[in-house]
């Protein structure tokens, strides 16, 4: 697979603060490749250099073969945008804006094709000062796409939208990955970077502190699995089952939660104690941390940057 995205020691300073310090990836075709860290680590910082928005300080980056610093319009003729705050006309409709947007770029897909892409079906010819938050990022994200572009950077694109709006545009966003674009995406929220992504990267101050796939990282993070389940009554007595268990058992009430380096052996222990018993254990559920887990770990003994 070709990389989409190759960056060698890319920094970025801003008078003494080094904003990006010293950052290596490269992205594949058709990844898709999320950003995550907190407020301040780099991450616009990082997409805008790749994006020819902003100077880079010293560094190498080639995107699809282009400096982004020269590339010029052939580059990001191939590239869609939806940066983190869009400067767009407010006063002018939605259809306007995306013909205005559309008219920069050689391959184009028709409006309204886009429009119902991001569901603004009946809010084509209104004044985008009018919409309403989500429905103004969602013009956001339409801009991005009226060019029908190789690349797309989406810099935290569902901010702001409703939960159904959120999984419309995780399969809009599925599809153009299936259509072999690339995709790379900042987002603060770990349950869509773990949807949309082939592989993330954690910016802190600047650095690459943790890469990989999400399950790579969940498997970092956490070596034991989370077992918990609902006993009958509150005084259903564990007794002889705890004795048999690997893990430690915490439990509230009737909510037991067993943490466990032995899974496979505990679960079969507590199902086999629940069958002699005839008890059945309600909310049986097995589980590793998720993401976010994985994540808020990571930056637990980070220093991070809060101005
Ligand atoms: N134009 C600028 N001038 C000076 N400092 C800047 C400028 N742009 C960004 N910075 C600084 O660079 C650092 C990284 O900012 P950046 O916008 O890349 O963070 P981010 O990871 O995108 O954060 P967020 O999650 O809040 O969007 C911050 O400390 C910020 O204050
Ligand atoms: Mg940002």
């Amino acid at each position: 697979m070709a990389a989409a995205i190759e960056v060698r020691d890319l920094v970025k300073t801003y008078g003494p603060a080094r904003a990006v310090d010293g950052v290596s990836f490269s992205i594949d075709e058709g990844e898709v490749f999320a950003f995550l860290g907190p407020n301040g680590a780099g991450k616009t910082t990082t997409i805008e250099i790749l994006e020819g928005h902003r100077e880079r300080t010293s560094g190498e980056v080639s995107v699809l073969g282009f400096d982004p610093a020269t590339g010029g319009r052939k580059m990001r003729d191939r590239f869609g945008i939806v940066l983190q705050s869009s400067g767009i006309d407010r006063e002018l409709t939605v259809r306007e804006v995306l013909d205005l947007y559309r008219s920069a770029y050689t391959h184009r897909r028709p409006v309204d094709e886009v429009i119902g892409m991001v569901g603004l079906e009946g809010k084509a010819d209104d004044r985008v000062a009018t919409l309403s938050g989500g429905q103004k990022r969602r013009v956001d994200l339409a801009l991005g796409l009226v060019g029908d572009p190789d690349l797309i950077f989406l810099d935290e694109p569902t901010t702001g939208f409703d939960p159904g709006a959120r999984r419309r545009s995780w399969e809009l966003i599925d599809n153009l990955a299936g259509l072999g674009r690339t995709v790379v995406l900042t987002t603060h929220y770990l349950d869509e970077a773990e949807h949309l992504a082939n592989r993330v990267a954690v910016l802190n101050g600047g650095r690459i502190v943790a890469a990989g796939t999400p399950a790579e990282l969940r498997d970092a993070a956490s070596t034991e699995t989370s077992i918990t389940f609902r006993l009958p009554t509150v005084d259903s007595p564990l007794g002889d089952l705890l004795g048999s268990l690997t893990g430690r058992v915490t439990g509230r009430s009737r909510e037991i939660e067993i943490v466990t380096p032995a899974p496979t052996a505990d679960l079969a222990h507590i199902t086999s104690w629940a069958v002699r018993r005839g008890i059945e254990l309600e909310g049986l559920t097995v589980s590793k941390g998720d993401l976010e887990d994985a994540y808020l770990g990571l930056l637990a003994d980070e220093q991070t940057d809060v101005e």
